[in-house]
């Protein structure tokens, strides 16, 4: 039985491992899970329940671009935020994900070349990967990437797409500055190149003010904007989007509706509902207040228990602390020491080469605090055990 070349060449991303449940005693701070006792449960079931009991078009074929009351809820929304957006100008997805594989379905032919950030969201490596690109790895600074590489990258020609998470950017929850920003964009015009915009974290900042959209600044449409009702109603409503171009929009629905004809009508009727009835910004405010104090146990926690060779990240927002150890470090050997007490990302997997390997990506928000201190004591304790494991290999290595 023979199956497509693409499929026999690929690896496992491992987003199945990543998005597991923690095994008992285990605090799990690998995948981008949510708190689930922040899910307003109550209120979205009252959003089922009158969307299954108003009218049995809820439970009717209806359309590939989404319920055309829950698309002008998010234009709206959208337009709140800077981003210029209408009703036929918002296409509903099953999670940002399928807004990610959709792109990468437009835009990439077989060895076609994408910039990603280095680190990056490995499920973004994994959507574009099946369409067979050369990934290449732009640096992620402390303001966003690095401004000077994507020139260098740009200009050696054959991209087709730059994706980023300029937003609290999964793994290393930095944002891109206004600066870079504008200088990512005076490249993409300068090479005629699509920018897919990433945003699910937008929302969840936890210090400051937000940074204008790459989507409000673009000039001449060619930023894709993406979002998700994952992090900030609940993941398993598999709801996101995509606003932009709409001549890129329309070509988006089309292959959304060869690929599963339309998101769940029922789902999208429910969230609808849930937004007409209830205050989400509301709902996102207590997200932030706890996410904050959450991230504030991780980093206080690891700052206290690890040395000063080990950065530990501060996040103004979004779901990740990001760890960087001594370059001799691996944090692969790290998660075997400690993967029966506690997990997390190594590096590794959220670069398309796998080559750097001293960095840990650490999801603060589905434990609760309590859990994290414990978690994290541990983490440090493994952290500690193998930086004295390397010191010990130094000193015998140099007295040979
Ligand atoms: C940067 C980024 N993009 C997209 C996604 C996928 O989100 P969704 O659940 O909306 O498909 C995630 C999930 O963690 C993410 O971190």
């Amino acid at each position: 039985m023979q199956l497509a070349e693409r499929i026999t060449t690929s690896k496992d991303a491992g987003l199945g491992n990543l998005l597991a449940a923690p095994k008992k005693n285990q605090v799990s701070f690998a995948g981008g899970l949510p708190d689930p006792l922040l899910f307003p449960q109550a209120e979205l079931n009252a959003g089922f329940n009158r969307a299954l009991a108003g009218t049995a078009a809820a439970l009717q074929y209806a359309s590939a671009a989404g319920y055309a009351p829950l698309r002008n809820q998010l234009a709206t929304r959208l337009r709140q935020d800077g981003v210029p957006a209408c009703t036929d100008s918002v296409l509903i997805t099953q999670g940002a994900q399928q807004a990610l594989d959709l792109i990468g379905r437009l835009t990439l032919d077989a060895g076609a070349r994408v910039i990603v950030e280095g680190p990056t969201y490995p499920g973004a490596l994994a959507a574009l990967g099946t369409y067979q690109p050369k990934f290449c790895t732009v640096p992620v600074q402390e303001d966003g990437m690095d401004m000077a590489q994507l020139a260098t990258t740009l200009a050696r020609g054959g991209v087709r797409l730059i994706y980023t998470v300029p937003d609290f950017q999964n793994p290393t929850g930095t944002v891109m500055s206004l600066q870079k920003r504008q200088q990512l964009l005076a490249l993409a015009r300068k090479y005629d190149v699509l920018v897919l915009e990433d945003a699910p974290y937008r929302a969840l900042r936890y210090r400051g003010t937000n940074l204008p959209t790459l989507r409000e600044l673009d000039q001449d449409d060619r930023v894709l904007h993406v979002g998700s009702f994952s992090k900030i109603l609940a993941p398993g409503l598999r709801l996101g989007w995509v606003t932009g171009a709409q001549d890129i929009i329309d070509r988006l629905v089309q292959l959304k509706s060869n690929s599963d004809l339309e998101s769940s009508t029922l789902t999208q009727r429910a969230v609808s509902d849930y937004l007409a009835n209830n205050d989400l910004d509301a709902h996102i405010k207590t997200l932030r207040r706890i996410y904050a104090r959450k991230c504030t146990a991780m980093v206080a926690t690891l700052q206290k228990h690890l040395p000063a060779s080990v950065h530990v990240s501060n996040p103004d927002g979004g779901f990740f602390v990001w760890v960087e150890l001594p370059p001799e470090l691996n944090a692969e050997e790290i998660l075997a020491r400690v993967k029966d007490e506690v997990t997390f990302v190594p590096s590794t997997t959220l670069y398309p080469d796998q080559n750097v390997k001293n960095g840990m990506r650490i999801a603060f928000t589905n434990p609760d605090v309590a859990a994290i201190r414990r978690g994290c004591v541990k983490l440090a304790h493994g952290i500690c055990a193998e930086i004295e494991n390397a010191e010990g290999n130094y000193r015998v290595a140099s007295t040979m």
